[in-house]
C-alpha cells in the first residue's frame, strides 16, 4: 500500500503501521547482509523490539477498533491473532538466543518471513478495506501514536 493513497482521517494510524511494516524488512534484509555476529545479534534485538511494540499496538489498539467498525474484519482479524502468537513465540525464542546458537539464523529468518506474510496480507486485504469501508481512524491514529511512544520508551528501558 502506498502511503499517498490513504485518505486524511486514516492517515495518521495506517502510516504508522506502514512505518512499522518498512522498518521491520530493512531490518531483516540487514541482518542477511550483517557481517559479523554482534552485528547480528544487535539487529535481531532491535527487530524482536520493534516488533513486540508493533504487535502490541495493533492488539491493543488497531485491531479492536476495526472488530468494532464492521464484521467483515472478523476473519482476518482472528487469522491475524493466531499468526501474531506464532510470531510472539518465535521473538521469545530468538531474545533467548545468540549467534552461533544452533537453528539461530533459522529462526530469524523464518521470523522474517511470517512478518513478509503479515504486512502482505494486512496491508493488501485488511488495510485497503479499512480504506473501501470508510473507517473512521481519526481519533485511534492519535491514541496509536501515544501509546508508541509509551511501549518504544519502556522497550528501550528494559
Ligand atoms: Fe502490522
Amino acid at each position: 500500500m502506498n502511503k499517498s493513497s490513504i485518505p486524511a482521517g486514516q492517515k495518521v494510524a495506517l502510516s504508522l503501521l506502514l512505518d512499522d511494516h518498512r522498518k521491520a524488512k530493512k531490518l531483516f534484509k540487514a541482518f542477511e547482509d550483517a557481517k559479523d555476529d554482534s552485528e547480528k545479534e544487535s539487529i535481531a534485538r532491535e527487530v524482536c523490539m520493534e516488533l513486540t511494540v508493533h504487535t502490541q499496538l495493533e492488539e491493543e489498539l488497531f485491531y479492536p477498533a476495526l472488530r468494532k467498525a464492521d464484521e467483515v474484519f472478523a476473519d482476518m482479524l482472528d487469522e491475524a491473532e493466531v499468526e501474531h502468537a506464532s510470531a510472539k513465540d518465535l521473538i521469545a525464542q530468538v531474545e533467548g538466543m545468540h549467534p552461533g546458537d544452533d537453528l539461530y539464523d533459522a529462526k530469524v529468518t523464518v521470523l522474517g518471513e511470517y512478518v513478509s506474510h503479515h504486512v502482505e496480507e494486512e496491508e493488501e486485504e485488511m488495510f485497503t478495506k479499512v480504506v473501501s469501508k470508510k473507517v473512521d481512524l481519526k481519533e485511534l491514529g492519535e491514541q496509536m501514536k501515544a501509546r508508541k511512544e509509551e511501549l518504544m520508551q519502556a522497550a528501550m528501558a528494559t
